[in-house]
């Protein structure tokens, strides 16, 4: 599996608009809104440098950003990876015995394709990997 970046960092708020607001405060502003009804989330995209923050508000209560949200309260999410070949990628860990989170990749922020690698398979963090950003 190829990694060729940090695409962003995933951080889970309980109010979209406030986050914004503030992260705004810290000259990160926002350059796109979105809901992935996938994910059941809104997202705001914040470009910093080569990479970005994801601010992600659940819109369901059976969201998995609700369930973070409630477990562990708000903060950081998930890692987002650019890789190339998500569905080779996938196959390659699930080959080594680690947790991928979704048979098929589904449609994230942007359009991308996307899975997860379960933090039980990387020591704790949340892992996200896309393919086919306006980048790639
Ligand atoms: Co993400």
């Amino acid at each position: 599996m190829k990694v060729k970046s940090i695409e962003h960092i995933g951080i889970a708020v309980e109010d979209l608009k406030e986050a914004v607001a503030a992260y705004a405060v810290m000259g990160m502003k926002t350059v796109s809104q979105e809901e992935v009804p996938d994910e059941k989330v809104r997202v705001a995209m914040l470009p910093v440098g080569s990479t970005r923050i994801e601010l992600l508000e659940p819109t369901s209560e059976d969201s998995a950003v609700r369930r973070f949200l409630k477990n562990r309260g708000q903060g950081i999410h998930h890692i987002a990876l650019r890789v190339e070949d998500i569905e080779g990628a996938c196959e390659e860990l699930r080959a080594a015995g680690l947790r991928v989170v979704y048979d098929e990749p589904r449609v994230g922020e942007g359009g991308a394709k996307v899975n997860f690698v379960h933090p039980a398979s990387t020591h704790g963090v949340l892992i996200e990997l896309r393919e086919g950003t306006s980048e790639d």
